[in-house]
C-alpha cells in the first residue's frame, strides 16, 4: 500500500497537417486534416500527463495548433494562437508542442488557430482522472466523444478571404455535422450518418464539444434525458435536462442511461442563432443511437428513429436557462478581494470604407468588432510573446483601455456610430501577476446584438453572474454566486446582456481573449492579457523551444 504511486505518462504524437480528399454533401473536396482524419485524432491522457505533439505542415497554408482550455502553466510557447504566442508553421515546416496537464479533468479539444483552418482541423482532448482516482459520478460503460462541427462546400479559407476583401459578412456554412457527418437530413449524407451502438441499460458518458466555426448549437437526444456532470473540463453538480446549448469552444459532459425501449434514437444539433431579427437556416445535423436491436432490419421494430424536440433557433430563454443552471460540483473558495476590477464591452461595429474602395457591409461600410472599442489587429513581424521575450519594440502597445472610452446605454439599438467606431490596434492589457481579476463583459448592440462566446487562453475562470441589459454594479453585485459558480474557459455573454467572471492572474505569458465565433475574431473581437511575473519579464515562463517558428 505504501508503494502506491501516481504514474504520470508522456504521450508522443505526430500530427501531419495535409490536404485530404473528403466527400460530403454529394461532392469531394480537398480539405485540410491532421493525419488524413476528419475530425482529427482524439487525444486521451490522464491528469498529470505530458503531451508532446510534433506538428508537420504538409499543407499549402500556414498553420498553428491550439489546445483549447489547457492552462499551459509556464508553457505559453505551446499555446498556439498565430501571431500571439508564435509565428505560424510554414508549409514544409514543423514545430513540437509540449505541455503538461496540471489539475484539469474532463473534456477539452484542440484546433487550428490560423485563419479559418479550424473548420476542418480539430479533435477531442480527453483528460481522465489520475491513476487510481475515479470520476465523481457513476463509472460509465462507454465514453463517446460527440464533436459538433460545421461544413462548408467552399474552402473556408477562401470564404474568410473574400469576406475580408469586401468587408461583408461571410457566407454561412452548408451543414452542421456530428463527428464529421451531416447525417440523414442533408443531401447525399444518409448512408454515412454516424451510428453509435449502445447497450440497453448502460449508462454512457457523452463528451460533447462544439467545434463549429460560427454557430452556437442546441443538442438533444430523442427519448433520453441527459445528466450534466462537467463543462470545459471542470466537474459540475449533476443536473438533468433534455437539451444542452454550447457556444463554439465550449464542452459539456453528460451521462445518458439507455433506459428506453430498444430502438434507434436520433441525437441532433441545430443552431442557436441569437442575432436579433436575423432569421437563420436552422437545418439539423443528426446521429443515431442504436440499441443493438437490429431495429433497422427486424420486422415490427421501429425503422425510422425517434426525433428529439429541439428549441427554435432564437430561443434565448432555453439557452440561458441551461448556462445559468451550471454549478461547480463543490463549494468554491472564490478568489477575493478583487485587485483588478475591469469592464470590457464586447460587440460588433462598423468601419468606414477606405477611400476609393467599395465595401460590402451595411450601407457601404465594413464589418468590424471590438473590445472596449479596440479592434484587435494581429502583428505580422513577430508574435506578441516573441516580441516581448526579445524586447522588440513596435509590435504591440500596453495601453489597452481598462474601461470603455464612452459610457452609454450599451444595449440600446442605434447608438450613434460617431460614438463607436472601432479603432484597429494591437494593444495588450497588463495584469499584475497573482492579482485577483474581476471582469465584467458587457455585450453591446452598436450594430447588432448577439451572444458572444468569450474564451480566454491560459486561464479558467468562475462565472459569478450573467444577465440582460446594462450591467449595474449597484444592483447586480448582489446576484453574484460566491458559493458554487461554474468554472469554464468560455463564457456566453448573453445577447444584449453581460457576464461577470473572476480569476487569479497566476500564469505568466501573453494570453488571447476573444469571441469564439471565428467571424467575430476575424473582425477584431479580441484582445490579449500580458501577465509578467518579473519586472518587465516573464520570469518563470519556460524558455522558447529551439524549433519555435520565426516569421
Ligand atoms: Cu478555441 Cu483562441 O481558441
Amino acid at each position: 500500500l505504501l508503494c502506491s504511486h501516481i504514474k504520470a505518462e508522456v504521450h508522443y504524437h505526430d500530427f501531419v497537417v495535409q490536404a485530404t480528399p473528403v466527400k460530403r454533401l454529394c461532392k469531394t473536396h480537398n480539405i485540410i486534416t491532421v493525419n488524413g482524419q476528419y475530425p482529427g485524432p482524439t487525444l486521451e491522457v490522464k491528469n498529470g500527463d505530458t503531451l508532446v505533439i510534433n506538428v508537420v505542415n504538409r499543407a499549402r497554408y500556414n498553420v498553428t495548433l491550439h489546445w483549447h482550455g489547457i492552462r499551459q502553466m509556464r508553457t505559453g510557447w505551446a499555446d498556439g494562437p498565430e501571431m500571439v504566442t508564435q509565428c505560424p508553421i510554414r508549409p514544409g515546416g514543423s514545430y513540437t508542442y509540449r505541455f503538461t496537464i496540471e489539475g484539469q479533468e474532463g473534456t477539452l479539444w484542440w484546433h487550428a488557430h490560423s485563419s479559418w483552418l479550424r473548420a476542418t482541423v480539430y479533435g477531442a482532448l480527453i483528460i481522465h482522472p489520475k491513476e487510481n482516482n475515479s470520476y465523481p459520478f457513476t463509472n460509465p460503460t462507454r465514453e463517446i466523444p460527440i464533436l459538433l462541427g460545421e461544413w462548408w462546400d467552399a474552402n473556408p479559407i477562401d470564404v474568410v478571404r473574400e469576406a475580408t476583401r469586401t468587408g461583408a459578412a461571410p457566407n454561412i456554412s452548408d451543414a452542421f455535422t456530428i463527428n464529421g457527418q451531416p447525417g440523414d437530413f442533408y443531401n447525399c449524407s444518409g448512408k454515412d450518418t454516424t451510428v453509435i451502438p449502445v447497450g440497453a441499460g448502460d449508462t454512457n458518458l457523452l463528451r460533447v464539444i462544439n467545434a463549429a466555426l460560427n454557430t452556437e448549437l442546441f443538442f438533444a437526444i430523442a427519448g433520453h434525458q441527459m445528466t450534466v456532470v462537467g463543462a470545459d473540463a471542470s466537474y459540475t453538480k449533476p443536473f438533468t435536462t433534455s437539451v444542452i446549448m454550447l457556444g463554439p469552444g465550449q464542452t459539456t459532459d453528460v451521462l445518458v442511461t439507455m433506459d428506453q425501449p430498444p430502438s434507434r434514437y436520433y441525437m441532433a444539433a441545430r443552431a442557436y442563432a441569437s442575432a436579433q431579427g436575423v432569421p437563420f437556416d436552422n437545418t439539423t445535423t443528426t446521429a443515431i443511437l442504436d440499441y443493438d436491436c437490429g431495429c433497422s432490419t427486424k420486422p415490427g421494430l421501429a425503422i425510422q428513429p425517434a426525433f428529439p424536440a429541439l428549441p427554435a433557433y432564437n430561443d434565448t430563454s432555453t439557452a440561458t436557462a441551461f448556462s445559468t443552471g451550471l454549478r461547480s460540483l463543490d463549494k468554491v473558495r472564490i478568489p477575493s478581494p478583487v485587485d483588478e476590477d475591469l469592464f470590457f464591452t464586447v460587440g460588433l461595429g462598423l468601419f468606414n470604407c477606405p477611400p476609393g474602395k467599395t465595401c460590402g457591409g451595411p450601407n457601404g461600410t465594413r464589418f468590424g468588432a471590438s473590445v472596449n472599442n479596440v479592434s484587435f489587429v494581429l502583428p505580422t513581424s513577430f508574435s506578441i510573446l516573441q516580441a516581448h521575450h526579445h524586447g522588440v519594440p513596435g509590435v504591440f502597445t500596453t495601453d489597452f483601455p481598462a474601461n470603455p472610452p464612452v459610457q452609454f446605454d450599451y444595449t440600446a439599438a442605434n447608438v450613434s456610430r460617431a460614438l463607436w467606431q472601432p479603432v484597429p490596434a494591437t494593444k495588450v492589457y497588463k495584469l499584475k501577476y497573482g492579482s485577483v481579476v474581476q471582469l465584467v463583459l458587457q455585450g453591446t448592440s452598436i450594430f447588432a446584438a448577439e451572444n458572444h462566446p468569450i474564451h480566454i487562453h491560459g486561464y479558467d475562470f468562475y462565472i459569478l453572474a450573467e444577465g440582460f441589459g446594462n450591467f449595474d454594479a449597484a444592483k447586480d453585485t448582489a446576484k453574484f454566486n460566491l458559493v458554487d459558480p461554474p468554472m469554464r474557459n468560455t463564457v456566453g455573454v448573453p445577447v444584449n446582456g453581460w457576464a461577470v467572471i473572476r480569476f487569479v492572474a497566476d500564469n505568466p505569458g501573453v494570453w488571447l481573449m476573444h469571441c469564439h465565433l471565428d467571424v467575430h475574431i476575424t473582425w477584431g473581437l479580441a484582445m490579449a492579457f500580458l501577465v509578467e511575473d518579473g519586472v518587465g519579464e516573464l520570469q518563470s515562463l519556460e524558455p522558447p523551444p529551439a524549433d519555435l517558428p520565426l516569421c
